[in-house]
Protein backbone atom coordinates (compact mmCIF):
# COMPACT_ATOMS: atom_id res chain seq x y z
CA UNK A 1 0.00 0.00 0.00
CA UNK A 2 3.26 2.48 -0.48
CA UNK A 3 3.04 3.88 2.86
CA UNK A 4 -0.53 4.93 2.19
CA UNK A 5 -2.08 6.58 5.39
CA UNK A 6 -5.28 5.13 5.92
CA UNK A 7 -8.12 6.76 8.46
CA UNK A 8 -10.62 3.96 9.42
CA UNK A 9 -13.93 4.98 11.51
CA UNK A 10 -15.48 1.88 13.30
CA UNK A 11 -11.99 0.73 13.35
CA UNK A 12 -12.39 -1.08 17.06
CA UNK A 13 -14.45 -4.04 16.08
CA UNK A 14 -15.76 -5.75 13.01
CA UNK A 15 -14.81 -5.07 9.68
CA UNK A 16 -12.91 -1.97 10.47
CA UNK A 17 -10.66 -4.23 12.49
CA UNK A 18 -9.94 -6.22 9.77
CA UNK A 19 -9.30 -4.00 7.00
CA UNK A 20 -6.86 -2.63 9.72
CA UNK A 21 -4.93 -5.80 9.79
CA UNK A 22 -4.66 -6.68 6.16
CA UNK A 23 -3.91 -3.13 5.29
CA UNK A 24 -1.30 -3.19 7.90
CA UNK A 25 0.32 -6.33 6.77
CA UNK A 26 0.11 -4.71 3.12
CA UNK A 27 1.97 -1.98 4.30
CA UNK A 28 -0.56 1.13 4.94
CA UNK A 29 -0.34 3.32 7.67
CA UNK A 30 -2.94 2.70 9.73
CA UNK A 31 -5.25 4.60 12.58
CA UNK A 32 -8.44 3.21 13.79
CA UNK A 33 -11.07 5.60 15.28
CA UNK A 34 -14.08 4.59 17.68
CA UNK A 35 -16.24 6.03 19.75
CA UNK A 36 -14.69 3.72 22.78
CA UNK A 37 -10.64 4.55 23.80
CA UNK A 38 -11.25 1.08 25.59
CA UNK A 39 -12.11 -0.70 22.70
CA UNK A 40 -9.87 1.25 20.72
CA UNK A 41 -7.02 0.62 23.16
CA UNK A 42 -7.93 -3.04 22.86
CA UNK A 43 -8.16 -2.86 18.80
CA UNK A 44 -4.46 -1.63 18.91
CA UNK A 45 -3.22 -4.21 21.05
CA UNK A 46 -4.86 -7.01 18.95
CA UNK A 47 -3.02 -5.58 15.95
CA UNK A 48 0.11 -5.24 17.85
CA UNK A 49 -0.29 -9.11 18.86
CA UNK A 50 -0.37 -9.23 15.09
CA UNK A 51 2.67 -7.16 13.96
CA UNK A 52 1.00 -3.97 13.34
CA UNK A 53 1.47 -0.61 14.91
CA UNK A 54 -1.86 1.31 14.69
CA UNK A 55 -2.76 4.88 15.87
CA UNK A 56 -6.22 5.19 17.57
CA UNK A 57 -8.12 8.22 17.87
CA UNK A 58 -11.16 8.63 19.59
CA UNK A 59 -13.96 10.39 17.91
CA UNK A 60 -17.78 9.86 17.90
CA UNK A 61 -18.77 9.80 14.46
CA UNK A 62 -22.06 11.99 15.21
CA UNK A 63 -20.49 14.91 16.52
CA UNK A 64 -18.92 17.44 13.89
CA UNK A 65 -17.03 18.93 16.73
CA UNK A 66 -15.39 15.31 17.98
CA UNK A 67 -14.65 14.40 14.14
CA UNK A 68 -13.30 18.03 13.45
CA UNK A 69 -11.19 17.66 16.46
CA UNK A 70 -9.55 14.43 15.33
CA UNK A 71 -8.75 15.38 11.73
CA UNK A 72 -6.81 18.70 13.82
CA UNK A 73 -5.00 16.09 15.54
CA UNK A 74 -4.25 13.95 12.31
CA UNK A 75 -2.52 17.04 10.93
CA UNK A 76 0.72 15.83 11.97
CA UNK A 77 0.20 12.70 9.66
CA UNK A 78 -1.89 14.08 6.42
CA UNK A 79 -4.79 10.81 5.91
CA UNK A 80 -4.60 9.69 2.18
CA UNK A 81 -7.48 7.47 2.64
CA UNK A 82 -10.32 7.40 4.91
CA UNK A 83 -12.90 4.44 5.32
CA UNK A 84 -16.00 5.80 6.65
CA UNK A 85 -16.49 2.32 8.40
CA UNK A 86 -18.15 3.45 11.78
CA UNK A 87 -22.15 1.94 12.34
CA UNK A 88 -25.06 0.79 14.06
CA UNK A 89 -28.30 -1.16 13.09
CA UNK A 90 -31.70 -0.71 14.63
CA UNK A 91 -34.46 -2.97 14.03
CA UNK A 92 -37.94 -2.07 14.17
CA UNK A 93 -41.11 -1.16 12.32
CA UNK A 94 -41.42 3.15 11.35
CA UNK A 95 -44.40 3.25 13.54
CA UNK A 96 -42.48 2.28 16.68
CA UNK A 97 -38.62 3.62 15.44
CA UNK A 98 -37.80 6.43 18.23
CA UNK A 99 -37.09 9.40 16.67
CA UNK A 100 -33.35 9.90 18.78
CA UNK A 101 -32.73 6.63 17.24
CA UNK A 102 -33.22 7.47 13.64
CA UNK A 103 -31.42 10.45 13.89
CA UNK A 104 -28.63 8.62 15.45
CA UNK A 105 -28.27 6.17 12.46
CA UNK A 106 -28.40 8.92 10.15
CA UNK A 107 -25.62 11.31 11.70
CA UNK A 108 -23.39 8.11 12.41
CA UNK A 109 -23.83 7.06 8.88
CA UNK A 110 -24.07 9.91 6.68
CA UNK A 111 -23.97 12.86 8.45
CA UNK A 112 -20.41 12.15 9.76
CA UNK A 113 -18.75 10.75 6.59
CA UNK A 114 -19.58 13.73 4.77
CA UNK A 115 -18.18 15.95 7.99
CA UNK A 116 -15.15 13.75 8.07
CA UNK A 117 -14.68 13.87 4.27
CA UNK A 118 -15.42 17.76 4.53
CA UNK A 119 -12.29 17.98 6.96
CA UNK A 120 -10.04 15.73 4.92
CA UNK A 121 -10.35 17.05 2.11
CA UNK A 122 -8.62 20.02 1.66
CA UNK A 123 -4.99 18.42 2.70
CA UNK A 124 -5.71 15.47 0.42
CA UNK A 125 -6.63 18.41 -2.64
CA UNK A 126 -3.37 20.25 -1.77
CA UNK A 127 -1.38 16.71 -2.02
CA UNK A 128 -2.95 15.88 -4.86
CA UNK A 129 -4.03 12.33 -3.83
CA UNK A 130 -7.12 10.91 -2.09
CA UNK A 131 -9.06 8.34 -1.82
CA UNK A 132 -12.86 8.68 0.21
CA UNK A 133 -14.47 5.22 0.63
CA UNK A 134 -17.65 4.51 2.25
CA UNK A 135 -18.84 1.42 3.83
CA UNK A 136 -22.10 0.96 2.55
CA UNK A 137 -24.26 -1.94 2.54
CA UNK A 138 -26.56 -3.92 -0.11
CA UNK A 139 -28.93 -1.93 2.06
CA UNK A 140 -27.21 1.12 0.15
CA UNK A 141 -29.03 -0.44 -3.04
CA UNK A 142 -32.16 -2.30 -1.50
CA UNK A 143 -34.39 -2.54 1.28
CA UNK A 144 -35.55 -4.68 4.21
CA UNK A 145 -38.03 -4.14 6.65
CA UNK A 146 -37.81 -2.63 9.39
CA UNK A 147 -34.30 -1.02 8.89
CA UNK A 148 -35.60 2.38 7.41
CA UNK A 149 -33.01 4.71 9.08
CA UNK A 150 -30.09 2.32 8.48
CA UNK A 151 -31.38 1.77 4.83
CA UNK A 152 -31.75 5.77 4.30
CA UNK A 153 -28.66 6.23 5.54
CA UNK A 154 -26.81 3.69 3.44
CA UNK A 155 -28.87 4.69 -0.30
CA UNK A 156 -27.70 8.55 1.02
CA UNK A 157 -23.97 7.31 1.08
CA UNK A 158 -23.74 6.50 -2.68
CA UNK A 159 -25.50 10.12 -3.64
CA UNK A 160 -22.78 11.66 -1.54
CA UNK A 161 -20.04 9.77 -2.98
CA UNK A 162 -21.65 10.23 -6.43
CA UNK A 163 -21.64 14.23 -5.56
CA UNK A 164 -17.81 14.10 -4.50
CA UNK A 165 -16.76 12.38 -7.67
CA UNK A 166 -18.68 15.01 -9.53
CA UNK A 167 -16.58 18.14 -7.38
CA UNK A 168 -13.29 16.16 -7.70
CA UNK A 169 -13.07 15.57 -11.19
CA UNK A 170 -10.12 17.95 -11.91
CA UNK A 171 -7.68 16.02 -9.06
CA UNK A 172 -6.59 12.72 -7.93
CA UNK A 173 -9.13 12.43 -5.36
CA UNK A 174 -12.25 9.23 -6.00
CA UNK A 175 -15.28 8.71 -3.57
CA UNK A 176 -17.00 5.35 -3.94
CA UNK A 177 -18.89 2.87 -1.76
CA UNK A 178 -18.66 -0.43 -1.26
CA UNK A 179 -21.75 -2.15 -0.77
CA UNK A 180 -21.44 -5.89 0.99
CA UNK A 181 -24.38 -7.90 1.95
CA UNK A 182 -24.16 -9.70 5.14
CA UNK A 183 -20.94 -10.40 6.97
CA UNK A 184 -20.66 -12.27 10.09
CA UNK A 185 -19.51 -8.87 12.70
CA UNK A 186 -20.71 -8.20 16.23
CA UNK A 187 -23.24 -5.54 14.32
CA UNK A 188 -24.71 -8.98 12.50
CA UNK A 189 -25.03 -11.27 15.30
CA UNK A 190 -27.29 -8.37 17.21
CA UNK A 191 -29.21 -8.18 14.11
CA UNK A 192 -29.98 -12.17 14.05
CA UNK A 193 -31.25 -12.00 17.73
CA UNK A 194 -33.25 -8.81 16.75
CA UNK A 195 -34.69 -9.98 13.82
CA UNK A 196 -35.42 -13.32 15.34
CA UNK A 197 -37.34 -11.02 18.11
CA UNK A 198 -39.23 -9.06 15.51
CA UNK A 199 -40.49 -12.02 12.97
CA UNK A 200 -40.87 -14.67 16.43
CA UNK A 201 -38.58 -17.12 14.63
CA UNK A 202 -35.37 -18.68 15.42
CA UNK A 203 -32.44 -17.67 14.55
CA UNK A 204 -31.16 -20.20 12.40
CA UNK A 205 -34.31 -19.21 10.37
CA UNK A 206 -33.33 -16.00 10.45
CA UNK A 207 -30.14 -16.56 8.90
CA UNK A 208 -31.63 -19.50 5.88
CA UNK A 209 -34.91 -17.49 5.26
CA UNK A 210 -34.04 -13.70 5.62
CA UNK A 211 -30.22 -13.19 5.35
CA UNK A 212 -28.82 -15.79 3.04
CA UNK A 213 -32.22 -16.70 1.10
CA UNK A 214 -31.67 -13.24 -1.66
CA UNK A 215 -28.00 -14.40 -2.06
CA UNK A 216 -27.43 -16.88 -4.62
CA UNK A 217 -23.96 -17.59 -3.09
CA UNK A 218 -25.52 -18.14 0.04
CA UNK A 219 -22.53 -17.39 2.35
CA UNK A 220 -21.48 -14.38 4.29
CA UNK A 221 -19.05 -12.12 3.04
CA UNK A 222 -15.78 -12.38 4.26
CA UNK A 223 -13.76 -9.16 5.93
CA UNK A 224 -10.79 -10.40 3.63
CA UNK A 225 -12.97 -9.49 0.46
CA UNK A 226 -13.97 -6.03 1.48
CA UNK A 227 -10.10 -5.18 2.61
CA UNK A 228 -9.07 -6.36 -0.64
CA UNK A 229 -11.74 -3.79 -2.22
CA UNK A 230 -10.56 -1.25 0.31
CA UNK A 231 -6.52 -1.57 -1.05
CA UNK A 232 -7.86 -1.58 -4.71
CA UNK A 233 -9.80 1.49 -4.42
CA UNK A 234 -7.02 3.06 -2.62
CA UNK A 235 -4.56 2.32 -5.67
CA UNK A 236 -3.53 4.75 -7.99
CA UNK A 237 -4.79 1.68 -10.47
CA UNK A 238 -8.31 2.69 -9.41
CA UNK A 239 -7.99 6.65 -10.36
CA UNK A 240 -10.65 6.40 -12.98
CA UNK A 241 -13.11 4.36 -10.50
CA UNK A 242 -15.15 7.22 -8.65
CA UNK A 243 -18.99 8.03 -7.96
CA UNK A 244 -19.84 4.27 -8.41
CA UNK A 245 -21.11 1.65 -5.56
CA UNK A 246 -19.01 -1.51 -5.24
CA UNK A 247 -21.16 -4.48 -5.10
CA UNK A 248 -20.33 -7.85 -3.19
CA UNK A 249 -23.37 -9.33 -2.47
CA UNK A 250 -23.15 -12.60 -3.89
CA UNK A 251 -25.52 -11.94 -6.70
CA UNK A 252 -28.35 -10.99 -4.32
CA UNK A 253 -29.06 -7.67 -6.65
CA UNK A 254 -28.55 -9.80 -10.14
CA UNK A 255 -32.40 -10.66 -9.78
N1 LIG B 1 -21.73 -6.78 9.16
C1 LIG B 1 -22.43 -6.69 8.04
O1 LIG B 1 -23.08 -7.62 7.60
C2 LIG B 1 -22.39 -5.45 7.25
C3 LIG B 1 -22.87 -5.51 5.94
C4 LIG B 1 -22.86 -4.36 5.18
C5 LIG B 1 -22.37 -3.20 5.72
N2 LIG B 1 -21.90 -3.18 7.00
C6 LIG B 1 -21.39 -1.92 7.50
O2 LIG B 1 -20.05 -2.09 7.87
C7 LIG B 1 -19.71 -1.15 8.89
C8 LIG B 1 -19.02 -1.86 10.04
O3 LIG B 1 -19.93 -2.75 10.63
P1 LIG B 1 -19.51 -4.05 11.44
O4 LIG B 1 -20.39 -5.13 10.94
O5 LIG B 1 -18.04 -4.22 11.44
O6 LIG B 1 -20.06 -3.65 12.89
P2 LIG B 1 -19.38 -3.56 14.32
O7 LIG B 1 -20.49 -3.29 15.27
O8 LIG B 1 -18.50 -4.73 14.57
O9 LIG B 1 -18.47 -2.26 14.17
C9 LIG B 1 -19.02 -0.98 14.07
C10 LIG B 1 -18.13 -0.03 14.82
O10 LIG B 1 -18.67 1.29 14.68
C11 LIG B 1 -18.51 1.93 15.92
N3 LIG B 1 -19.44 3.03 16.12
C12 LIG B 1 -20.78 2.96 16.33
N4 LIG B 1 -21.26 4.18 16.58
C13 LIG B 1 -20.22 5.04 16.52
C14 LIG B 1 -20.09 6.45 16.69
N5 LIG B 1 -21.13 7.22 17.02
N6 LIG B 1 -18.87 7.00 16.53
C15 LIG B 1 -17.79 6.22 16.25
N7 LIG B 1 -17.85 4.89 16.10
C16 LIG B 1 -19.06 4.31 16.24
C17 LIG B 1 -18.75 0.84 16.96
O11 LIG B 1 -18.22 1.21 18.22
C18 LIG B 1 -18.06 -0.35 16.33
O12 LIG B 1 -16.72 -0.47 16.73
C19 LIG B 1 -21.03 -0.46 9.27
O13 LIG B 1 -21.11 0.78 8.62
C20 LIG B 1 -22.07 -1.40 8.75
O14 LIG B 1 -23.26 -0.76 8.46
C21 LIG B 1 -21.90 -4.28 7.78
Amino acid sequence: MNNLHILITGGASGIGLGVAETLGKKGARITISDISQENLEKGQAYLASVGIEARIEAADMSRVDDINAMVERLSDAPVDVVLNNAGLQYVAPLEEFPEDRWKLLIDVMLVGPAMLSRALMPSMRERGYGRIINLGSIHSLVASPYKSAYVAAKHGLIGFAKTVALETGDVDITANTICPSYVKTPLVEQQIAAQAKANNISEDEVIETIMLAPMPKKSFIDIEEIAETVAFLSSPAAKNITGQAITLDGGWTAR
